[in-house]
Formats: C-alpha cells, structure tokens, sequence
C-alpha cells in the first residue's frame, strides 16, 4: 500500500539521481572561503574528559561483524571506559593530515567529502568507571577533543524509551544526528542521503566494537522525531536525530523521564552563512513520525514482512535470477583485530589493477556484511531491504562479470560475463577508482517494496541498512590487509547495467573493494 510518507522519500530519491547529463550539466562550485566547521563546539559548557586509557576492542574483526552485537545478559551496565572505547571507535579522530597549508582531522568512520556531519550524543543514568565515572544526563561527545559536555542533568532514558514507545530503556544510548548543512554545503539535496550513508558506516565500527568489547547493541530508527530531537536541544531544520544505538539493556521497566524544557546552548558557527535546501528538510519532515504509536506500528510492519516468506524480489535475489552460481568460498582468511583494523582504516585513493583479491577474501567479506544485524527494523536479524549486486574485475577463482548473492547469502549468480572495468568506472561518476578496482558491490533495495510496507520511515532504514552493510565492508576488507572505498554512481544506469535482476531496484550505496596501489596519498 502506498503512503505519503513513502511516495514523498522516493521522490526525493528520484530527484536527487545522478546521470551523466545531470552531473555534466551541474554549475555547482564549491564555496571554499564557506566550508563549515567539521565539529559542533559547545562554546559555554565545560568538558569532561574522557578517559584516556579505555580497553582495546581486540577480538578479530570477522567474528565481531558476524556476531552482531555482544552477548552479554540482560541487565549488564557498560562503564565509562568501554562507553568511551566505543565512541572513539565510531567518531573518534584517528589521522591528522598536514596538507594545503591546513591540518585534516580524519575520523574512525568513511564520510563523503570528510565532511562529518554527524553528531554523537549520549544519554545515561550513572555510568560507573575512572574520574567517578559519569552522572546521569544527556552529554555531547566532542571528537575534536574527546570530551563529553552535559547539556542536561538528570535520567532521560526513558524518554528514549517512551519516544519509540518501547516498554524498556536501554542502559545507554548513542543518538546520533546529522547537522545537514556541513554535508549540503558540498552535496546540497543530495546530502540527506549521505545522513544514512555516513551514520551507517560509523554503526559498522559502533557494532563491531561493541561485539569485541561484550556490550550488548541494537540500532533503533522508529521513534517519534520531534521528543528525541527536542530532548538533545536541535532544532531539526538544521540538525536532526537519525536513529540511536542502546548499549546494554535494563531487565526492569524504565522511570518516567524528568519534564524537557527547552535547551539552547551556544555553539561555534559552522561557516560565515548558511545554503538551506529544502528537499532536505520536507523529506525528513515527510518520514518523520509524530506519535511514538506510529513507531510501534512501524515495528509491527517489519515484523510481519520477517514473519512472511519473502516475495521472489525482496532481499537478497534468488538463484533462478540468472546463470552460473558460485557457492562463496569457505577458508582460512587471516585477519586482525577490531581495534586495529579501525585505527588502520582509511579509503583507498588509488587502486591496484595488477593484483586480484582471492575468491575466500570476497566471501568472507560478503559473508560479514550480510551477517545478523540487531536493529528495530529487522525483527528477523538478517539484513532485508537490500540486495548485493557486483561488478567483478580480478578475483582469483570468479570470473570477470556482473553478479547478484542470493538470498541466502551462500551464492553468487552469474548475470553476465565479461570485463566490465570500463562500464564499472562509467557508472562510479567517471572515477578511475570503480574501474581499478578488484570489485565493485553496490546495494540495491526494492523501494517501492520497502516503502509499501515501512512507508517513507523505510526509505531511511534502506539507506541506512545498505550503509551499515557497506561499513562492514570496509571493516572486512581492511581487516584481511587489502582496503575498500564508498563511492558515488549514476544511480539508473546502474540498475540497466545489472539488467533483469535489478528491475525495479534502486541504488543505496556502493563500495569498492582491492589492494591499494602503493605511491602518494590523494586527498578527496
Ligand atoms: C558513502 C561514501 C561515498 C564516498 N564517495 C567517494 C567518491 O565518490 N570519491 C572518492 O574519491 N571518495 C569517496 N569516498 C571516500 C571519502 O572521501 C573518505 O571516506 C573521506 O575522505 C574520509 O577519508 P577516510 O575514509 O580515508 O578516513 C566516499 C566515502 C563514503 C563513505
């Protein structure tokens, strides 16, 4: 059944397509004396630093994507240090680049343009651990010097849990917002899918560091918007709650939440002025949720499409779809560990043509993307809005073409053979990188489906879900020593160029996978 809500997110879809002659046709500039601040500064409250010496995530990145979310029993409290760990891991600084005459503050996370628009907030009760540990309230994560500021005194959990209309709080959430404008600066209309894009590869490191370190996590999306964004003090024009990350969960039912009066503290300028577009702010207003009954009805629906067997088109394609499958490759991959594997992140600028992944390094990588996923919209746990669909340039043991991975995550089927390096850097915007690399996996979700049954709130979780997916990606990839980048694309000339299989697809994001090309580093 078609909603408002969902007809309005596919129109924004619809409206923000690359195409060759959308992207030769652009005027676009980008306004360099006007680039906003890459972090939100609360100019009036005092920081609270954050311990310096947390625990390490150490356990192997492969086991923490494919286990999700820690084990630990309900009721288990993260402390400070962990809490700390985990923000580092998500949003942390982790590179600083002296080029240009300027410093680059890199971050744990991929982000288009190193823009990093997207915010971490925390909200707690006592939180025990070094310093006296941390006081109940709502805090600010400052990643430019690794501090917590406290916006608000007192338990707010329950308003988290009352906004999603959930009958239990979680011990601890991340929230986490975009401020659009530091991404819309340099992608305009576009950058409200970089809001899912972006905190969806950070949820990739906040997932698996939360799996190394035992801290229990699931991502929530359903909850009425105006409660959450009103407890962080954002005005959501120009920054707006995205979806938030419990850490651990009580056993008891929550207290009622203190009352919420209006916040405002000062805050350094992003930039000398500010470019408002619109579509970003009608689409998110259009699949944004008044009530917090709508989010129970919301999980309700997700519910249902995990309890019905899926239609042939929904998730992962099925093997009938085409030709040759190719059972993914099951063997030793050596890898290292969460920590590291963040720390050593970074988006390859060039890649290697001359050296191929191997065949059990890409099933291992699909294999941790496509792996169980705590989160609201995927009652089932698995990954549902999306489809991987490849483009193969040089894997040893698969042969160069286009594939899709079947539902079940076990095969890649065959939907055409062929070197297709030249079409792969065409569809990638005409970046050489689509072309050189090993592989190109780009997600595809059925949006029309999607949003038929999650209205446009779906259309959010699509991203967000192909994003996370993508961040494994990346987590995966560097994890086993060869390196990954996001791209952008020419979001129908893909879906052409993968044929039947795709019809009715559209793209969410994609991901390049290779050994990176020794040489100098170049700066997107
Ligand atoms: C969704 C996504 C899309 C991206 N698109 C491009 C792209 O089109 N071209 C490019 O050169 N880099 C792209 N990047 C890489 C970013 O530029 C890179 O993440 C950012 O500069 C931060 O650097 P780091 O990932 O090495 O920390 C993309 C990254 C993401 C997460």
């Amino acid at each position: 059944m078609e909603t408002d809500s969902g007809r309005l997110a596919r129109a924004y879809h619809e409206r923000t397509k690359h195409s060759p002659a959308s992207v030769m046709s652009d005027p676009h500039h980008l306004d360099w004396d006007n680039q906003p601040l890459p972090f939100k500064v609360y100019e009036d409250l005092a920081p609270i630093p954050l311990p310096a010496e947390p625990p390490r995530a150490e356990a192997p990145v492969l086991a923490c994507l494919a286990a999700g979310g820690g084990g630990r029993p309900e009721g288990f409290a993260p402390r400070l240090e962990a809490i700390a760990r985990l923000f580092f891991l998500t949003a942390g600084v982790t590179k600083k680049i002296e080029a240009g005459g300027r410093a680059h503050y890199f971050r744990a996370a991929a982000c288009t343009g190193a823009l990093y628009h997207v915010e971490v907030y925390l909200v707690c009760g006592a939180v025990p651990g070094a310093g006296g540990g941390l006081a109940p309230g709502v805090y600010h994560l400052g990643a430019h010097d690794y501090a917590a500021r406290r916006l608000r005194a007192g338990d707010f959990r329950a308003a988290l849990a009352r906004a999603a209309g959930e009958a239990s709080a979680p011990l601890a959430a991340f929230v986490l917002t975009s401020t659009f404008w530091r991404n819309a600066w340099k992608y305009r209309s576009r950058a409200y899918r970089h809001c899912y894009w972006d905190s969806g590869t950070m949820l990739a490191n906040l997932h698996a560091a939360a799996a190394a370190l035992g801290v229990p996590a699931r991502t929530v999306m359903g909850f009425a918007d105006a409660p959450v964004n009103d407890l962080l003090g954002v005005d959501p024009d120009q920054e707006a709650a995205l979806c938030w990350v419990e850490l651990g969960r009580p056993a008891e039912a929550p207290e009622e939440a203190p009352p919420v009066p209006p916040i405002a503290y000062r805050t350094t300028p992003l930039s000398k002025e500010q470019v408002d577009y619109p579509l970003i702010r009608e689409v998110h207003a259009a699949t944004s949720f008044a009530d917090p009954r709508e989010a129970v009805s919301w999980r309700e629906g997700a519910r249902a499409l995990g309890d019905d067997p899926p239609p042939p088109a929904w998730g992962f394609v099925p093997g009938e779809a085409g030709g040759r499958a190719f059972p993914l490759a099951r063997g030793e991959v050596p890898h290292g560990g969460v920590d590291q594997t963040i720390l050593r992140r970074g988006s390859v600028r060039r890649f290697d043509r001359e050296r191929a992944l191997r065949f059990e390094e890409l099933s291992a990588a699909l294999r941790g993307a496509a792996g169980a996923l705590p989160a609201d919209f995927l009652p089932a746990g698995a990954p549902a809005l999306n489809g991987m669909f490849l483009i193969v340039h040089a894997v040893e043991g698969l042969p160069p073409g286009a594939y899709a991975l079947d539902r079940a995550g076990e095969r890649l089927v065959q939907l055409k053979a062929g070197d297709y390096r030249s079409e792969a850097g065409g569809l990638g915007l005409g970046q050489e990188l689509a072309a050189e690399a090993a592989v190109n996996v780009y997600f595809l979700s059925d949006l029309e489906r999607v949003t038929a049954a999650l209205g446009g709130r779906g259309y959010r979780a699509a991203q967000l879900e192909a994003a996370l997916m993508g961040g494994r990606l990346y987590l995966a990839a560097c994890g086993m020593g060869f390196g990954a980048t996001g791209l952008t694309f020419h979001d129908d000339d893909t879906v052409s160029f993968f044929g039947p299989a795709a019809r009715g697809r559209e793209v969410m994001f994609l991901v390049l996978l290779g050994h990176r090309r020794k040489g100098r580093v170049f700066l997107a």
